[in-house]
């Protein structure tokens, strides 16, 4: 009878042994302790059967199962040990931070290129002596057109594609900054001085050259004895600011109903030099702006005597001033939020 449980403990600790050589983990380390040293384990059970053997057959056998327990016991210690050990290297190694790898760097902003040429702008104008102003995007019928020395069916309002907001009212989004120049020659005295960048709405079937938003800076200056001459320098100083001090300026003959007499004004070509390119259309010339002396209507208009004062105006458009600068070929980019276009800036 001792015989097969002395045969059965022996077979039972090699097949433990060999079970406990492939625990790799917490999990297997409990299982195979619950299998091999739980009380309803193999063991527990062949130790207990010693109680039937003979009297005399019982210590030796009873030693024996001890042994195995024992051994048992130790092993799974020390291959706890090692489970544990090598969890923990595993842990170091895959939470690892390498301290000498360079940074994330995080996804800094930057300015949009209207913003960037805006500031170009008016940081000119204001180191010429300029103050900026604000207008409301909201305008009246009154402050766009009428006292601009359009009044109502004036076929001049048709340079103008209007967004309407009330149109029995009277209320618009302002087709240009010109209206700012009514609001700050009704509450300021000359000397006047000023720009005033804003945004502006046509009523616009939109294309490469066309959008519905866009941004203008207005300029305006009403003073005793201010000339013609004025005018183009201040003019022809921004532009060489803008686009080069060797610029060619070039004043011309237009019409705008708030300015007598009115002009456009053009640069020779930066790209070409005035040779003629895609740029330019061939034409040499590029015509960036509108301006002209402040119709003496407008200063009327405003409780301004037009024989003590003078004044000229202009009114540019910032996107169309940054498609030349920057080589843009479609104004339509500017807001359409594409990153491919607003990180090259
Ligand atoms: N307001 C005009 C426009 O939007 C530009 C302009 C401004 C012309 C001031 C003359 C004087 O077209």
């Amino acid at each position: 009878m001792a015989q097969p449980l002395v045969a059965q403990l022996e077979s039972l600790q090699k097949e433990a042994l060999a079970a406990l050589a492939a625990v790799a983990d917490e999990g297997a380390l409990e299982e195979w302790r619950v299998n091999y040293l739980g009380r309803r384990g193999p063991l527990n059970t062949a130790l207990r059967s010693i109680g039937d053997l003979p009297v005399e057959e019982r210590p030796a056998v009873g030693a024996r199962g001890n042994e195995v327990r024992r051994l048992l016991e130790e092993r799974f210690d020390e291959r706890a040990q090692k489970v544990r050990e090598d969890a923990m290297q595993r842990a170091l190694v895959e939470g690892a931070i390498d301290v000498t790898l360079p940074g994330r760097t995080p996804p800094v902003g930057r300015l949009h290129p209207t913003t960037r040429m805006l500031r170009e702008i008016c940081g000119a104008l204001v180191s010429m002596g300029f103050q900026v102003v604000e207008g409301p995007e909201v305008e009246t019928d009154y402050y766009n057109f009428e006292a601009l020395n359009m009044p109502p069916e004036h076929p001049a309002r048709d340079m103008w594609d209007t967004l309407w907001l009330e149109p029995e009212q009277g209320v618009l989004l302002r087709t240009h900054t010109s209206p700012v120049q009514v609001r700050v020659l009704e509450r300021m005295q000359p000397p006047i001085r000023i720009i005033a960048p804003g945004r502006v709405y046509r009523y616009e079937a939109t294309d490469a050259t066309h959008e519905a938003i866009f941004y203008q800076v207005e300029g305006l200056v009403v003073d005793e004895g201010v000339t013609f001459a004025q005018l183009k320098g201040t003019l022809a100083t921004l532009l060489r600011r803008l686009f080069g001090a060797e610029r060619r300026v070039d004043f011309r003959g237009s019409y705008f109903p708030f300015v007598e007499p009115g002009i456009e004004v053009a640069i020779d070509c930066f790209r070409c030099n005035g040779a003629g390119c895609r740029t330019c259309g061939e034409s040499g010339w590029l015509e960036v702006l509108g301006a002209g002396m402040v119709h003496p209507k407008v200063l009327a208009n405003t409780g301004h005597d037009p024989k003590r004062y003078t004044g000229y105006a202009f009114g540019l458009g910032v996107e169309r001033l940054a498609m030349l600068k920057y080589g843009i070929e479609d104004i339509r980019l500017f807001y359409s939020n594409d990153l491919r276009f607003l990180k090259q800036f």
